[in-house]
């Protein structure tokens, strides 16, 4: 039920700290400074042998799966790949017996990675799941995996799933990493900053008034772009596919250097941007991008960290997330993402919970 709330989807955004609490709790070992994941069945030989990490997924999913790309290789320093789960099953992919294969999927039934999971199986990789629906397709077909116990979410739009999906992503690449090259303090330390997940989106949530101001000063606009990089880029992607799902805004998400590449000619003085310039490497890069938008009248949303909000000065808006290290950050960035999509939606009237020619599981190709 919506109880007080006006959509599921606003429900399930408000639902995120404890939702992350839940797929978190009794997985933190701080004494080792590592995850325990007793689904994965990993020993810590299993997972010394693992060779290369391949990330298979659709939409959502698929987005969360590049923030786990970015960690397994930071972390752990494992090659890592993602791959549209369609793609992946049709172009005949080399796989290796010591290659992983995540499979990450809300619903557990979505049918191109389900295909992705059968494939890999048959090419004798190691396959695990990341589903949240217990005892789904993909769930049991894999037998080995982590379930986000983030509750059931009805909204269409995926959003305490995307936030659970990349706090198990990370648990997953800190437990692989503490096999290998990373030590004890790090762990421990990153321990502690999944630990904080759900304050940092609690702040983030916190500010839901103000985002709303922000997107009903752009409800009218047909066009938007998201900007961003490294950890932040997928995080882009997803605050794009948010915003055209639910309120019908074309949006696009982009690699910040990829718009001087083309999509700069579309921007105009209706045409919001909203540029990703939270602290991570790679941040005066964005804001350079930035600054070019500006340049061609397009009005910028700033997303900066707490105590770097004079970098939004010039720009139209400002959006703070707090302060954390690069791989915590797309949790509580996606967050204001999110509700900035949900007020742009429900300022032009839109159908939130329902949108037009989406199904909640997309159970054929
Ligand atoms: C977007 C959305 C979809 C799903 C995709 C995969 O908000 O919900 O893009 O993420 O259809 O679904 P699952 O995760 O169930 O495999």
């Amino acid at each position: 039920e919506k109880g007080d709330y006006k959509h599921f989807m606003l429900k399930e955004m408000f639902e995120q700290p404890d939702a992350i609490r839940n797929a978190i709790r009794g997985r933190l070992d701080f004494d080792m400074g590592t995850a325990v994941l007793s689904g994965l069945e990993f020993s810590p030989r299993d997972s010394a042998l693992i060779s290369r990490v391949l990330v298979v997924g659709c939409g959502t999913s698929m987005h969360a799966g590049m923030v786990g790309e970015y960690a397994f290789e930071e972390m752990a320093g494992i090659p890592a790949e993602v791959e549209q789960a369609a793609e992946f099953r049709y172009r005949n992919p080399i796989i290796t017996p010591h290659d992983l294969v995540v499979a990450i999927s809300q619903s557990g039934e979505t049918a191109d990675t389900l295909a992705a999971v059968r494939e890999a199986k048959h090419k004798g990789a190691t396959v695990a799941g990341i589903c949240n629906v217990v005892g789904s397709t993909i769930a049991r077909e894999t037998g080995r995996g982590v379930y986000l116990h983030a509750g059931p979410e009805i909204g269409v739009a995926s959003t305490k799933a995307f936030t659970c999906q990349v706090s198990v992503m990370l648990m997953m690449a800190l437990k692989i990493a503490r096999t290998r090259r990373m030590p004890r303090h790090e762990g421990e330390e990153m321990c502690r900053w999944i630990e904080r997940l759900p304050e940092l989106v609690e702040k983030v949530l916190e500010q839901n008034d103000a985002i709303k101001a922000v997107a009903e000063k752009y409800a009218k606009c047909e066009n938007a772009f998201f900007i961003g990089r490294g950890y932040l880029f997928p995080v882009a992607l997803e605050g794009a596919l948010k915003l055209k799902e639910i309120s019908y805004v074309h949006a696009e998400g982009y690699h910040a250097a990829e718009l001087k590449h083309g999509p700069i000619a579309l921007l105009q003085e209706n045409t919001p941007v909203v540029a990703l310039l939270n602290d991570i490497p790679g941040k005066d890069k964005t804001l350079g991008n930035a600054e070019e938008c500006k340049a061609r009248n397009a009005p910028v949303i700033a997303v900066v960290s707490e105590g770097d909000e004079e970098i939004a000065d010039e720009f139209n808006d400002v959006i703070v997330i707090p302060n954390c290290p690069p791989s915590i950050t797309p949790i509580p960035t996606v967050v204001a993402l999110q509700l900035l999509s949900y007020h742009i939606a429900a300022a032009r009237g839109c159908e939130i919970d329902q949108p037009r020619n989406l199904a909640k599981s997309v159970t054929v190709e």
